[in-house]
């Protein structure tokens, strides 16, 4: 399906975006991301996954967690086509797509395991419902995501000021629990990335705020 480049994901402009990814000026960003996914949301996603799932890596980037979770043939998608053939490069990937997380070309009920790190925050609510319904009933989705709350808000801004993250971030779109609770789901598991300089780790008795990471469990719809 065709993406709308006019698309505007909450307030975040999508052009922007996929300006910034295409561009090759998300470098140190993306070093910061490595370090997550290596030192905090692997290890916490590993033991969610098993043998012989469909797998899909929703916004896979350059293919780095799917990397780090040595991830078996994944179906990989991702909004920006240099990204894709990053990841493309990598011999244990599966198929990969360029598509936009808010109208993926699946049918509903595809993937056993669904992962999305660090990408929820370009689309909001209607990425987070998309990844819902490409998962099958007792399948799971697997988020690391930007929780809403005012502690997040300044830890973006002062993120930016120090360049770390882009500017366009000040706009990105926050979700929290009670969007996940819209959906038909089971939370199995949640915890917080926290940074204990030089390390990245999970916590799951501090609030969640921040990095969150959570472990859905797709419920079968009673209509
Ligand atoms: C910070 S990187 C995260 C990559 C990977 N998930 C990881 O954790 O290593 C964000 C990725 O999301 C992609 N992205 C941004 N908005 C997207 C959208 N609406 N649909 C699909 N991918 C998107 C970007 O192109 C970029 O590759």
């Amino acid at each position: 399906m065709e993406t709308p480049t006019t698309r505007i994901q909450g307030e975040l402009p999508i052009s922007e975006v996929k300006q910034f990814f295409t561009a090759g000026s998300s470098g140190d960003f993306e070093t910061l991301y490595r370090q997550v996914n290596r030192q905090a949301l692997a290890p916490f996603f590993r033991s969610y996954l098993s043998t012989n799932s469909v797998i899909l890596d929703a916004g896979c980037g350059r293919g780095d967690l799917a990397t780090q979770l040595q991830l078996h043939h994944p179906y990989c998608i991702d909004l920006v086509f240099e990204q894709l053939c990053q990841s493309r490069r990598l011999d244990f990937i599966g198929s990969c797509v360029q598509s936009d997380l808010a109208y993926l070309p699946f049918e509903a009920d595809t993937f056993d395991v669904v992962i999305c790190a660090n990408v929820l925050h370009y689309s909001g609510f209607i990425g987070l419902e998309e990844l819902h319904r490409v998962t099958k009933s007792n399948g799971r989705l697997l988020l690391a995501f930007l929780e809403r709350s005012d502690y997040t808000r300044w830890a973006i801004e002062l993120a930016v000021c120090w360049g770390v993250f882009p500017p366009f971030m000040r706009d990105a779109v926050l979700l929290d629990i009670s969007d996940l609770k819209k959906l038909n789901v089971i939370i199995e598991d949640s915890a917080t990335v926290v940074y204990l300089p030089p390390w990245f780790m999970v916590s799951r008795t501090v609030p969640r705020t921040g990095l969150v990471v959570y472990v859905l469990r797709k419920t079968v719809s009673v209509n």
